[in-house]
């Protein structure tokens, strides 16, 4: 019997997960809550055959030349792979996994969620009521916007975009989009294909929806910020640099847009004294787009069997750079 491939696995899971890579490998599992520190990290992959990492591990070209040419596949437990080199992977033959499609409708009721608390002022209504503040009921306290029958503009229209459109059909909103291209699907979901400056004009809402490349990073910034209407709301559930956050506390704080709805912000954890957690027109929370039970489980369970895919020298099941396969 051949040994087993050694694999790393850089956070506490459920026993579930971890069972099922114990049985195909020699795991050696940085057992904490908390990320693995990077130099620990680079200490252990030298001869490694997989890696399973979370989006807080970065994987560059460094750790990789550290891991040497015994490294088979990296396996990603998040749809996003920004933290991953996937250029220096492709260079070395590794392919990369991740895990779309299982985490879609999860992050888009998050994106919606986020609409209307941002909107509705729900998180700043209930810290009012928990201060002993509320008197009475009042015709005009605590007022926001309407998510129903809003123009709402999707940035990047695709799974997640997708199925965040399909919600706000019932809202009766007006959906615009915006991508590179014009997507088939649009038409059955009722939205409507409009350039990026239609989309920052016309919006009452609008949500980010694309991957953090070089091409996003910063995409909606000063400029983009001084088109939206004074009673926009933007929401980002993708990545935080998508957004220059600089510009969005300066915009918030002249009363350029009304308010936001973030997710995902720079840095990750957002600092508890940093300034935009004074607005109340902003709600902040702690990166859990995919966190439900299920989602989570079945993102963990994806990148096993990436992971184990990959041990096996088999074509992973979802792969962030398939021309590692050319
Ligand atoms: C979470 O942000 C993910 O990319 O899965």
């Amino acid at each position: 019997m051949p040994d087993k491939p050694l694999a790393i696995v850089t956070r506490r899971l459920p026993a579930s997960i971890l069972d099922q890579i114990r049985v195909a490998a020699e795991m050696r599992l940085w057992d904490d809550d908390d990320p693995i520190p990077p130099a620990t990290l680079r200490e252990w992959v030298p001869g490694v055959q997989g890696l399973y990492c979370l989006l807080t591990d970065p994987v560059d070209a460094v750790l990789l030349d550290a891991a040497g040419s015994s490294l088979k596949v990296v396996s990603q437990m998040a749809v996003g792979y920004d933290n991953i080199d996937v250029a220096a992977c492709t260079a070395r033959g590794i392919p990369v996994g991740n895990t779309p499609g299982v985490l879609t409708e999860t992050t888009a009721d998050l994106a919606v969620a986020l609409m209307l608390a941002t909107a509705r002022r729900l998180v700043e209504a209930a810290e009012y009521l928990k201060a002993g503040k509320w008197a009475t009921w009042r015709p005009m306290e605590l007022t926001g916007f309407d998510v129903s029958g809003s123009t709402v503009g999707i940035v990047g229209f695709g799974r997640i975009g997708k199925a965040v459109a399909r919600r706000l059909r019932g809202f009766g909103c007006r959906i615009l989009y915006h991508d590179p291209a014009p997507d088939p699907d649009a038409g059955s979901l009722g939205a409507s294909f409009v350039n990026f400056d239609t989309l920052l004009k016309s919006s009452d809402f609008i949500t980010l929806h694309v991957p953090l490349t070089d091409d996003t990073r910063g995409l909606i910034g000063q400029a983009e910020l001084a088109q939206m209407k004074p009673e926009a709301v933007l929401i980002n559930t993708s990545r935080g640099p998508v957004l220059d956050q600089d510009a969005l506390l300066a915009a918030l704080r002249a009363g350029q847009i009304a308010g936001a709805g973030l997710d995902v912000t720079t840095p990750e954890p957002l600092p508890a004294d940093h300034p935009l957690l004074d607005l109340p027109n902003v709600v902040v929370l702690p990166h859990i787009g995919s966190a439900s039970r299920a989602t989570r489980l079945r993102m963990a369970q994806l990148a096993v069997d990436n992971l184990l895919a990959g041990l096996r020298g088999e074509r992973l099941p979802h792969c962030a750079n398939p021309e590692v396969y050319e």
